[in-house]
């Protein structure tokens, strides 16, 4: 086909007009992340929170966490007496509320916790010997087996180390079964979720001199050398009351992950919420690698365990706090993590809007991804697969497909700004999806 000579100019003028607002779009993607869950996302991480179940009605509540968020850690509707109220008699429903609300909006599951001194039903305190070993693991197994293939991390073991200078183990009901109670949970997780990554959690375990801190680094490091199945490391970071931010918590995480463990921060507050140390803390956490998020104990101050300090990111009325800011520009002024692919192997998106990718739950056969959006409320999303590669489940949007199944369109359908979607491997278990471009307006 020949073009006419004016037919021509307008072509030329389409196209440069084309090309300029698609250089416009690669400007605007490159803009800073807005909300801390999809900031984490850019740097290979997650940004969580604690969410109480009898909360999930409250629409300033859930609006907040729908868009701010991409983890949940149930604050205590998995703990023993809430899921075996009475023994082997189960009890989900609180605990099953929140998954589902996890699941439908994208965001991955930290399980709290399966064995814990406290918290215990009435029955629970009550036992001891084998009678209370074999009901401990009977509920880790339970408990585990009913949430599989839905929980990232598992606190497998919760608080079993003493406070003061001893680094011995805490004495309690669980304690007194034997010293390898903690192992014996560790193994029947494992048995139970296979996917799930299993942690041991405790709190003033933040100061890398304290005799605490070393009494759990030498216990996992025993764990990695005898194959105990550990993962990974959760340090709660309540930094109220009687322990503060200490200047060498980078080392103690990186530390802790020298010995092949993943880390965790996984109940952060601060006494009156001081800018300063939720900057440290993020940052320390961004430097590295091996630390995997952060998860902050509640969403507003009048939702914390410690209301009467404010050590949260948003006030009782919902709107951010100095804390707050000081956490996402330390979060988008991060260094991407290593793992990362480097910088050129995979084109930026085109588009004008931000989008990034979390990756999510993985089974043997399929894994999910979670894909939170910036910069526009009605926007298109487009992700490319890598053949055999197919989605078979989406949520939060409205997919469309290109005739080969291997290119999804995502339109907003209205349920917020991240979506999510299954995808079956096929047999390649090694390629992930790739955003090609987001498109708002
Ligand atoms: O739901 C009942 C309510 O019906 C009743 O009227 C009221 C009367 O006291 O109690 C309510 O239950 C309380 C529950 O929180 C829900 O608010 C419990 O008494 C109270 O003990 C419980 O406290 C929780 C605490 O763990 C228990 O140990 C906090 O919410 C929770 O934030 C806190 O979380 C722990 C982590 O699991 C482990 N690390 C430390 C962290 C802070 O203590």
């Amino acid at each position: 086909m020949t073009v006419s000579t004016p037919r021509r100019a307008v072509l030329i003028a389409a196209v440069a007009a084309l090309a300029a607002s698609l250089a416009v779009g690669v400007t605007t993607a490159a803009q800073a992340a807005t909300t801390l869950g999809a900031s984490a996302a850019e740097k290979g991480r997650y940004f969580g929170t604690a969410v109480a179940a009898n909360r999930l009605g409250d629409s300033a509540y859930t609006t907040i966490l729908n868009r701010e968020f991409n983890q949940i850690t149930p604050e205590n509707e998995m703990k023993t007496d809430a899921t075996e109220p009475n023994q082997n008699q189960f009890s989900y429903g609180n605990a099953d509320r929140i998954v589902a609300h996890a699941r439908a909006n994208g965001m991955q599951v930290r399980g709290h916790t399966l064995a814990w001194h406290a918290q215990q039903p009435r029955w629970m305190e009550s036992l001891s010997g084998t009678a209370l070993r074999n009901a401990m693991l009977n509920h880790v197994t339970q408990v585990a087996t009913h949430f599989r293939g839905q929980i990232a991390w598992w606190d497998v073991v919760n608080e079993a180390f003493a406070d003061g200078s001893s680094g011995a183990r805490r004495d309690s009901n669980l304690q007194r079964t034997g010293n390898d109670w903690i192992e014996a949970a560790f193994r029947a997780a494992r048995a139970a979720d296979p996917n799930a990554q299993l942690c041991y959690n405790d709190y003033n375990t933040d100061n890398w001199t304290d005799a605490k801190t070393q009494g759990v680094y030498r216990m996992v490091q025993d764990f990695k050398q005898r194959g105990v199945p550990i993962d990974c490391v959760g340090f709660q970071s309540h930094f109220t009351g009687g322990s503060n931010y200490p200047s060498n918590y980078r080392t103690t995480l990186s530390s802790f992950a020298a010995l092949g463990v993943d880390v965790h921060i996984t109940e952060l507050d601060i006494r009156n919420a001081p800018a300063d140390a939720y900057r440290n803390v993020t940052n320390d956490c961004l430097a590295v690698p091996r630390c995997k998020g952060i998860t902050v104990w509640g969403i507003r101050d009048s939702d914390s365990w410690r209301s009467g300090e404010s050590p949260l990111l948003f006030n009782g009325s919902g709107q951010k706090k100095a804390a707050y800011d000081a956490v996402l520009a330390a979060l988008n002024s991060g260094t991407t993590p290593p793992t990362s692919p480097p910088p050129g192997t995979t084109p930026p998106p085109a588009g004008n809007c931000t989008a990034s990718a979390t990756p999510g739950q993985v089974w043997g056969d399929r894994y999910n991804t979670s894909v939170t959006v910036s910069g526009g409320s009605n926007w298109s999303v487009v992700v490319t697969l890598t053949s055999p590669q197919r989605v078979s489940t989406t949520w939060n949007g409205t997919p469309s497909w290109d005739s080969s199944g291997t290119v999804m369109t995502m339109r907003a359908n209205g349920s917020g700004n991240t979506f999510g979607f299954t995808t079956m491997t096929n047999g390649n278990s090694s390629a992930r999806p790739q955003i090609t471009s987001c498109t708002a307006s």
